[in-house]
């Protein structure tokens, strides 16, 4: 092939790969199990009856958006509605569908969704901090009692799980996914889907899932929410595109475009990736909804003249729903009058979502979500609740520890400080969907009372609020502390300081809680400080003068409960940071899997890449974690030096708990491709186990990889390893340098 032709044809690929080739008819939906009874239902349908499904509203029990139609009982009832967000109890949501089934002529019945996010009623911990858990049963599991209330409630499907891969902490929204890294992103992604939709959809205490935000969300440049990304298209197949794709292979049944574009096309108008990606090459059979008002977005992003032209991109792009913008149930069907969408096209969504109504079993009873006494009998049992508790001490990352934590529980006193030591809406973080703000949570004070019962002398004082600069607060702060055994300094952001439309540009303690933490540990050094946040906060001052420092994050309805077993030592930490926390915002995006560049930094070269006023290093790494023990890693090795791409590789280590607690701990596993067709970055996780150890016990620990852990996008955007010289590293962090190495042949 002559050069040039070469160079066409792949320019012709990538332009494929960006813009789409415009067939979206000629994608096939995926037959259902119910297919006949679908086509059926569909052949009875008037054109405005197929339309009605595809358009969603909200309801008004919650507000997650701009309120667009208030009016939606009345268009339920002639037939205008397909789903809706923002309704739940079984009485409400009964309600509801009785307007469907009754009031239409073919009594459709409704589709209920919303934002159970890290639980229903029982609040887990914020997505961010359950991922620092690294156990995906757990994980599973949280998804599976969110399923079981929210189903209880009415509710058919949540806009769950946010694999939305994110790198920038000055984003609001890295609170409700799983942090920086593709892989265990992937994994996680995984786990949340199967424990929201089960292994049937059918039964009655499992719920539809949504993967979101289809694509790259979580790349805002300059982590401001709903700003412009801008990817390279390796960045966006290798670190992006991963966790949608992990959640299309466990079978999600419905994915949500991103407000953001790709490569200058919006997500709710991108035919691309709809129709070519997620269907063409993933195989994603579900249906396609849109963010909150994104086709009527599409105007404002400059794509479209009007709700009628983004309305036509959107359909045409490959979705399936238009949330709240009300662009498809008032201009499809001029659009299919004037030949600018084809009736087939919509018979493609109506199909998808009434599939999704079949498998629900909706249509064998519309009502089976609706019921009162099983709401009763399954929302916030004592084994969810308990459960909770459990979850909120796993996702504890202990950054920082002088011998100070635990706590003894034989103190005379002890002082609770900080402005969230005491805040029940703080405990549960944002996205709570139905879970109680302001009674049922158990704060931090709460908790160590809870703990240490009536024989140890609490005193509590706020110091400061969170977001204050008066000093007002300070004295009785501090005579508190001075006069303690033991203080607890509570600090972080409040919760409504991290999720949607949430972004900061500096990511700093607010307020002056770095002030009040340094009169505190002057008055007292026996201090612990307890954090609760919803992103990577920027803490270099603390970690130079804190003797301990517990990240909770937002910790769910057992928060204070949780806490305080950690505190007391009745749990031992293990959780490691799925994000990397970088010293000042000047690092951000900072990240572990980062390139090697042509000059890395070398201290005795000066030219080489470094900033001159901060190292290169993040404050805490990825998969950085203490424990109240202390893990050795020994005798790595792998059982082959050479291997070709059939054989699976084993490597061996040998992990001892070596201080003085029994603890768990996750060893991880990286690689490093040392000479590719293209770069790759210096390590890659590939691997990881949660190990409980006895102290001085001893475990072989065998990790197993095969080509696919080797496989990357090569020079021509073909998916595979290449072989060559690969190094091993294992340990507690992405910052472990102990390692092996092996050849690809
Ligand atoms: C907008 C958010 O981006 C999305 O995640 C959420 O599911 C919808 N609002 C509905 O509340």
């Amino acid at each position: 092939m002559k050069r040039i032709d070469f160079a066409i044809i792949f320019m012709a690929t990538i332009m494929y790969f960006f813009t789409g080739c415009q067939d979206a008819n000629k994608k096939k939906t995926v037959k259902s199990g119910y297919d006949k009874e679908i086509r059926e239902l569909i052949s009875k349908m008037t054109l405005d009856e197929k339309i009605g499904q595809l358009n969603m509203l909200s309801g008004d029990w919650s507000v997650t958006g701009p309120v667009v139609r208030t009016d939606f009982k009345e268009d339920i009832k002639a037939g205008k509605v397909g789903t809706m967000l923002n309704a739940y109890t079984a009485k409400h949501a009964r309600k509801l569908m009785q307007l469907s089934v009754d009031s239409t002529r073919l009594g459709i019945p409704l589709l209920l969704g919303y934002d159970v996010i890290h639980g229903h009623r029982t609040i887990f911990p914020i997505p961010l901090g359950e991922s620092c858990t690294w156990d995906l049963d757990l994980i599973e599991k949280a998804a599976q009692i969110a399923a079981e209330e929210a189903s209880a409630e009415g509710i058919h499907w949540t806009f769950a799980p946010m694999v939305d891969i994110a790198r920038d902490p000055r984003w609001g929204r890295v609170m409700e996914g799983a942090g920086e890294d593709p892989w265990l992103g992937s994994q996680i992604a995984k786990a949340r889907v199967n424990g929201f939709q089960g292994e049937d959809l059918s039964l009655n205490n499992t719920i539809l899932a949504c993967v979101k935000h289809v694509a790259a969300y979580g790349a805002p440049i300059a982590g401001r929410d709903y700003n412009t990304v801008d990817l390279s298209e390796r960045t966006l197949f290798e670190t992006y595109l991963p966790p949608y794709r992990a959640a299309v292979e466990a079978g999600v049944g419905t994915a949500m475009t991103a407000f953001n574009e790709i490569n200058g096309i919006p997500c709710t108008s991108n035919h691309w990736l709809w129709e070519d990606l997620l269907r063409g090459q993933w195989g994603f059979d579900g249906f396609v909804l849109t963010d909150y008002t994104a086709i009527l977005e599409l105007i404002k992003h400059g794509v479209a003249n009007d709700l009628y032209d983004a309305s036509v991109l959107a359909i045409n792009a490959g979705v399936d729903v238009d949330m709240v913008s009300q662009g498809f149930i008032n201009h499809l069907k001029k659009a299919i009058e004037n030949g600018e969408v084809s009736e087939e096209r919509i018979n493609q969504s109506v199909y998808r979502i009434l599939k999704a109504k079949f498998e629900l079993g909706l249509f064998d009873d519309p009502y089976r979500y609706c019921d009162t006494v099983r709401e009763k009998d399954v929302v916030m049992t004592k084994e969810k609740v308990e459960f909770a508790r459990k979850a909120g001490r796993d996702a504890c990352v202990l950054l920082k520890n002088n011998n100070v934590l635990p706590f003894s529980k034989n103190i005379k006193s002890i002082a609770v400080i900080g402005p969230l030591a005491d805040t029940k809406e703080d405990m549960i973080g944002a996205w709570t969907a139905a879970g109680d703000r302001y009674t049922r949570p158990v704060t931090l004070l709460e908790g160590i009372k809870n703990k240490l019962g009536t024989s140890v002398k609490i005193r509590y004082a706020k110091g400061t609020d969170y977001n204050s600069w008066s000093k007002d607060g300070f004295r009785e702060a501090v005579k508190a502390a001075k006069k303690a055994d033991v203080v607890i300094l509570a600090l972080g952001e409040n919760w409504q300081m991290s999720s949607e439309a949430q972004s900061r540009s500096m990511i700093d303690l607010p307020g002056n809680q770095n002030e009040l933490a340094d009169a505190i540990i002057k008055a007292n050094m026996n201090t612990a400080i307890i954090l609760m946040n919803g992103r990577p906060l920027t803490i270099q001052h603390l970690d130079d003068i804190a003797p301990a420092i517990l990240e909770t994050w937002y910790a769910g309805t057992e928060g204070g409960n949780a806490i305080a077993d950690v505190i007391f030592g009745d749990y031992n930490p293990s959780g490691k940071l799925t994000i990397t926390f970088p010293r000042n915002v000047g690092q951000i995006p900072i990240f572990y899997s980062h390139k090697n560049t042509g000059r890395p930094f070398n201290p005795s070269d000066h030219y080489t890449s470094k900033y001159i006023d901060v190292p290169n290093s993040p404050l805490y790494p990825f998969g950085y974690g203490l424990s109240y023990t202390t893990f050795q890693y020994e005798q790595l090795s792998v059982d082959k030096t050479e291997i070709s791409k059939q054989d699976t590789l084993r490597v061996n280590v040998v992990l001892t708990n070596t201080g003085n607690y029994d603890g768990a701990e996750v060893a991880q596993l990286y690689i490093r491709d040392l000479v590719g067709s293209v770069t790759r970055p210096v390590k890659e996780l590939r691997g990881f186990q949660k190990i409980f150890l006895k102290k001085g016990a001893t475990k072989k620990l065998t990790f197993l990889l095969t080509d696919k852990d080797f496989s990357f996008y090569r020079k021509n955007m073909t998916y595979g390893s290449e072989p060559g010289h690969f190094e091993i590293f294992v340990g507690g962090s992405s910052a472990t340098m102990y390692k092996s190495s092996f050849i690809l042949k």
